[in-house]
């Protein structure tokens, strides 16, 4: 049977975080708190379906966050020890309840949730039109869960050969959970680009299915991830199942997971990104743990040692990431440029996958992704395989799929990162760059044994050093206050820092929806300038590193045309001060380690004026944490 005609595959995906569950609680419960730990990936409506013990399928949708769903269910049939559920980053329809997810098959039997794109979603639903089926919904999952309806009716076959049949003929990308009414002891769930990990309970007795791990850590460190292609089959009490979409059986490959779980709580800040930023000293002791060893002063990374030679033998070096992680590759090409002399390109994944980039098979790309799963990212990494090129991940999400595709890599390990607004992140990447930077640069000979072990000596202290930045949080929050009016930024850094200059512009941006740009200090004559006026807010980074005296005839300029100057200045720092309004200080460093310290103002500073602005920190409109659209 062939419904579909073929469509152009552009491998589009979309956000949204799905929870399922079937064994001996009651299901409600686990998949509220599961939407809550997932809904960083999106939070635009929320829905769940429970199968009651009656065979009932009550499916609850509301449009906005969990907590909306949680208060307007309280009073619902809620019981039922199997479930689906669902928070949705709109791609196919508005924001509503009618567009959220689970959604039903016409006969009310099936109920699916979906993460992804169904490519071919309009041919299907054309098709489907014709043979009399009404759409209550736009989406594209609606469509789905029809398609997978008419197919088992059509052939007269069980609902998992259904869901295989159908998806055989579906182009695009899924996570997908469905319920059966009339099957009421089994959940089935299959994955096709989009991520989907199952948590198995003791004995068989009960499962999990999530869009990540961090639904699942309070019940089992023992999951099984699905891979592209494969269709799960839980039953309680029986040993899942799973195949292929030949319907060829597939071992379970069961690994073994650990998060604690206090990383994924507020613990009694306001914010997670007040807290992510606090964890940073604890974050980056984290990611050098076993790596940065500082009695012997040297810095030892497994993934370096297994493949040296590749590794050494780089003729070029590419970053491809984007974002707040496209910033940290941009310090990290002065890094390697510096250390290791090895030229590298940094390049926004999303320009690297469409532009037919020249890769030659002796180039190593380094993707750097927090979440590991980002659409981009994961295509730039697929181009670059295609043509050879060895891939090396810098990722901080523990199985993620980009963590699985590279050839290798080393994780950041700096915990679960909830808030939207990547901080700690930033800070762990760019650690590892400089511990990469600082194996292959002594490797290669290029750092002389002085200047690598006074690096390393100097990275192991700025743990110590970010705690102590971290003083300024108060000074920070009272600035803040004068700066709520503003309605542009601009904000300067040059060297290693105007990477920072252009993540601090990122952050502002983000979460207190202030325009604001970053610009390399020197650059600014060369037009910005024009923007600068005593309404305009102008932040430079000006510590005692490369090129401060230059930075000082930058302030200079800003000052002569009024801007209000808030400088990042080095302790005791006695050159920038009386030339600008406000000054912020961090403590004395390395000029390549610099920007693990200018960093903490920036984002405090964005923190701050959110919250003044009373936006939401944690999760800002239209953002989520994991973009795997593209
Ligand atoms: C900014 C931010 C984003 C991400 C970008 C890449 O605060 O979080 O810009 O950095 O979406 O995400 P990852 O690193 O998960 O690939």
């Amino acid at each position: 049977m062939v419904l579909i005609n073929e469509c152009k595959h552009n491998n589009i995906k979309s956000m949204c975080g799905i929870v399922g569950y079937i064994g001996t609680r009651q299901a409600f419960p686990v998949l509220i708190k599961g939407l809550k730990r997932l809904e960083y990936r999106g939070y635009d409506s929320t829905g769940v379906a429970l199968v009651s013990t009656n065979a009932m399928l009550n499916v609850y949708k509301e449009e906005g966050k969990v907590a909306n769903l949680e208060a307007n269910v309280a009073n619902r049939d809620l019981g039922g020890t199997i479930g689906i559920a669902h928070t949705r980053w709109a791609t196919h329809g508005i924001p509503s309840s009618t567009n959220a997810h689970p959604h039903v098959s016409q006969s009310g039997k099936l109920a699916l949730v979906h993460n992804g794109i169904i490519e071919n979603y309009s041919l299907i639903k054309e098709r489907l039109l014709k043979l009399g089926f009404v759409f209550k919904s736009e989406t594209d999952t609606e469509v789905l869960v029809q398609f997978i309806e008419y197919v088992k009716e059509t052939h007269g076959v069980d609902t998992v050969t259904a869901v295989r049949l159908a998806l055989n003929q579906v182009i695009g990308a899924y996570a997908i959970v469905l319920v059966d009414k009339e099957a009421p002891e089994q959940v089935i769930a299959a994955r096709k680009s989009s991520p989907l990990v199952i948590g198995l309970g003791e004995g068989n007795r009960e499962f999990f299915i999530a869009s990540d791990a961090t639904p699942l850590v309070e019940y089992t460190q023992n999951v099984v991830y699905l891979n592209d292609g494969e269709i799960a089959v839980l039953k309680r009490g029986e040993e899942m199942q799973i195949c292929n979409l030949k319907n060829e059986a597939i071992d379970l490959d069961v690994q073994s997971i650990e998060m604690n779980i206090g990383l994924l709580e507020k613990g009694g800040y306001p914010h997670f990104m007040l807290k992510e930023i606090y964890e940073q000293a604890q974050a980056m002791k984290d990611c050098m743990r076993g790596r940065l060893l500082e009695k012997e002063k040297r810095v030892v990374l497994s993934a370096v040692c297994n493949h040296s030679e590749r590794l050494l033998n780089a003729k070029r070096i590419i970053i491809v990431s984007c974002g707040t992680s496209w910033h940290a590759g941009l310090i990290g090409k002065q890094l390697i440029e510096t250390f290791v002399k090895v030229p590298v390109e940094v390049e926004y994944a999303s320009e690297f996958r469409y532009r037919n980039p020249v890769i030659n098979k002796e180039d190593v790309v380094i993707a750097i992704s927090q979440s590991g799963e980002t659409a981009d990212t994961l295509a730039a990494i697929s181009l670059a395989k295609e043509r050879g090129a060895f891939i090396f991940g810098i990722v901080n999400a523990v199985g993620s799929s980009i963590a699985r595709t590279t050839d290798t890599g080393t994780y950041i390990h700096v915990g679960p990162e909830i808030g939207v607004a990547s901080t700690k992140a930033f800070t762990g990447q760019l650690t590892v760059l400089i511990m990469l930077a600082l194996c292959l640069g002594k490797e290669r000979g290029i750092l002389s044994e002085v200047e690598y072990e006074e690096i390393v000596t100097e990275l192991a202290a700025i743990p110590d050093k970010i705690e102590h930045s971290l003083a300024c949080n108060e000074k920070v929050a009272d600035l803040a206050k004068s700066f709520t009016y503003a309605r542009n930024f601009l904000y300067l850094g040059r060297g290693y820092n105007f990477p920072v200059a252009l993540e601090g512009a990122l952050k502002l941006k983000e979460i207190s929806y202030i325009h604001a740009e970053g610009y390399p200090a020197a650059e600014m004559k060369h037009g910005p300038i024009a923007l600068v006026d005593t309404e305009m807010p102008v932040v430079v980074i000006a510590t005692h590193h490369q090129l401060y005296e230059k930075i000082l005839s930058n302030i200079q300029e800003v000052k002569a045309r009024k801007g209000r100057i808030l400088a990042i200045v080095t302790e005791g720092d006695e050159g920038v001060r009386d030339l600008v309004d406000n000054v912020i200080e961090t403590p004395p460093t390395l000029a390549c380690l610099s920007p693990l310290l200018t960093v903490i103002p920036l984002q405090l500073l964005a923190y701050h004026v959110a919250v003044i602005k009373g936006l939401d920190v944690d999760q800002p409109r239209n953002l989520a944490k994991s973009v795997t659209v593209e």
